[in-house]
C-alpha cells in the first residue's frame, strides 16, 4: 500500500525539477486509467476529485474506491479534494480519507479568500493534512469549451501571493499566470516571469489549475518555475468522449458497456504522455524511500460504565459528537460478547492520521463529551492509540 503523505510528493517534485500529476476522476473508468498510468511509469500520481464534480458521481462511494485503489497500488499516491467549497467540505473530505484539500475562496476578495482559508489550514494542519490554496482567478469549467465561461481571469501578484502564504499556511499555492480550465482556441498567454517571481518568492510547491491545451513547452516552462502539481481533467474526458462516438458508430444499438468499451485506453495513454512529459516517471522508488506513510490511527478505549448508566445512549451520543470532529474517520462502540470480561464496552475511534492525536484530545466537542458524559459515567478503564502497523 502506498497511499503517501502529499506534502512529501510535492516537496519532492518542486526540489527536483517535475510536477506530479493531478488527474480528476469522474467515474471508476477514470480510477482505474489513472492508477495503471501511474504503475506503467513508475510514478507516483494524485488522484484528485473535484468538488465541482460531485453531480456526476456519489462522493462517498467514490472515495472507497479510490481509497481502496490507493492502498492497493505499490506507486506512491494521494487522494485530494480539488475546488473544495467550504470548510465544511474539507472536514467531509478528510473524514472520508483525503490526504489532501484544496481550498478555492479564489472568487472573495483578498482579505476574506485569507479568512476562509485559514480556518480551513488550522482544521486541515490538525488532521496532518497538507492544503492547497488559490489566488489570483483560473477562468473556465473543468470538461466545457473556455469560451462559453470567459468570467475574468485575475493574474497572481507576487507580493500578494507572500503576503497570503504567510497569513493563511497553506502548503501549496495555486496561481492564476493564464492558463484556464477546459478547452482553449488559439495560444495561450502565459506570464512566465510572474510564476518565476511567485516561486522565487514563495519556495513552496506551486500548483497550475487548467493543464488541457498547453503545449510541451509550456509544461516544461512550468515545471522549470516552481510548478510541482499539473491539474489536468478536460483532455481526458474528451479522449473518452471520441472513443465513446467511435463507439456509437460501431456498437449498433448497444447497450451501456458497448459504448464505454475501452475508454480507458486512450484515457491511460494521454496520462502516460503527461506523466512522462512533465518528469514524473520513474520516480517512484526514490520517493517511496522519502515520504511519510499516510496510515491511520486507532484511539482504542475499553471501559466499565456505573451501576446505572446508560450505555446505549452515552455510545449513540458519542457516536455522533465525536465522529464529527476533525480528522475522526468512524467512531465504533461496542460490548463484550464474553460475560466475564475485564472491561465491558469499548470505542474504538479512527484518526486519518497521528496529528489528530492532540487536535483531538483538545477539540471542544471531545472535552465537553468527556468531561460531562463520558467521564462521571464511566468506571476503570484503559486508553492506547495504536498506529498501523
Ligand atoms: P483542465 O480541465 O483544463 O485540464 O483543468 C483541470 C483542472 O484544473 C482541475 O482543477
Amino acid at each position: 500500500m502506498a497511499l503517501v503523505h502529499m506534502r512529501d510528493l510535492l516537496v519532492h517534485a518542486h526540489r527536483n525539477g517535475y510536477a506530479v500529476p493531478a488527474f480528476d476522476l469522474v467515474s471508476l473508468d477514470f480510477l482505474e486509467a489513472i492508477v495503471r498510468s501511474a504503475e506503467a511509469c513508475q510514478a507516483p500520481v494524485i488522484l484528485s476529485l473535484a468538488e465541482s464534480h460531485f453531480e456526476y458521481f456519489d462522493f462517498e462511494l467514490a472515495m472507497a474506491a479510490t481509497e481502496a485503489a490507493a492502498r492497493r497500488t505499490p506507486m506512491p499516491v494521494a487522494i485530494h479534494l480539488d475546488h473544495g467549497a467550504s470548510l465544511d467540505s474539507a472536514v467531509k473530505a478528510i473524514r472520508l480519507g483525503c490526504n489532501g484539500v484544496m481550498v478555492d475562496a479564489s472568487t472573495l476578495p483578498f482579505d476574506e479568500n485569507v479568512v476562509a482559508t485559514r480556518a480551513v489550514v488550522e482544521m486541515a494542519h490538525g488532521c496532518g493534512v497538507p492544503v492547497e490554496g488559490e489566488l489570483g482567478y483560473v477562468a473556465g469549467v473543468e470538461g466545457e469549451d473556455a469560451e462559453k465561461h470567459p468570467g475574468e481571469v485575475i493574474f497572481t501578484s507576487p507580493e500578494e501571493a507572500e503576503t497570503y502564504v504567510d497569513r493563511t499556511g497553506v502548503d501549496f499555492l495555486a496561481v492564476s499566470i493564464g492558463t484556464v480550465h477546459g478547452r482553449m482556441r488559439g495560444e495561450p498567454q502565459l506570464d512566465f516571469d510572474r510564476l518565476a517571481q511567485i516561486n522565487e518568492r514563495l519556495g513552496i510547491p506551486l500548483v497550475i489549475h487548467g493543464g488541457t491545451g498547453l503545449s510541451d513547452a509550456h509544461f516544461r516552462a512550468l515545471i522549470e518555475r516552481g510548478v510541482a502539481k499539473i491539474n489536468y481533467y478536460t483532455a481526458l474526458a474528451d479522449a473518452a468522449g471520441a472513443r465513446i462516438r467511435e463507439n456509437v458508430a460501431t456498437a449498433q444499438g448497444g447497450g451501456y458497456t458497448a459504448l464505454v468499451k475501452g475508454i480507458q485506453q486512450p484515457m491511460q495513454a494521454e496520462m502516460e504522455r503527461c506523466t512522462r512529459l512533465w518528469g514524473a516517471a520513474g520516480r517512484a522508488d526514490a520517493l517511496l524511500a522519502d515520504c511519510e506513510p499516510w496510515t491511520p490511527v486507532d484511539h482504542l478505549i475499553v471501559y466499565n460504565l456505573q451501576q446505572g448508566a446508560d450505555a446505549a445512549a452515552l455510545m449513540a451520543e458519542g457516536r455522533r459528537v465525536l465522529g464529527a470532529i476533525p480528522g475522526v474517520r468512524e467512531v465504533f462502540t461496542g460490548t463484550s460478547i464474553q460475560d466475564g470480561a475485564s472491561y465491558r464496552y469499548c470505542w474504538n475511534v479512527r484518526f486519518c492520521h497521528p496529528a489528530v492525536v492532540d487536535s483531538y484530545r483538545e477539540h471542544p466537542d471531545h472535552l465537553a463529551f468527556a468531561d460531562r458524559l463520558f467521564r462521571p459515567a464511566a468506571g476503570d478503564r484503559l486508553s492506547i492509540d495504536f498506529r498501523a502497523s
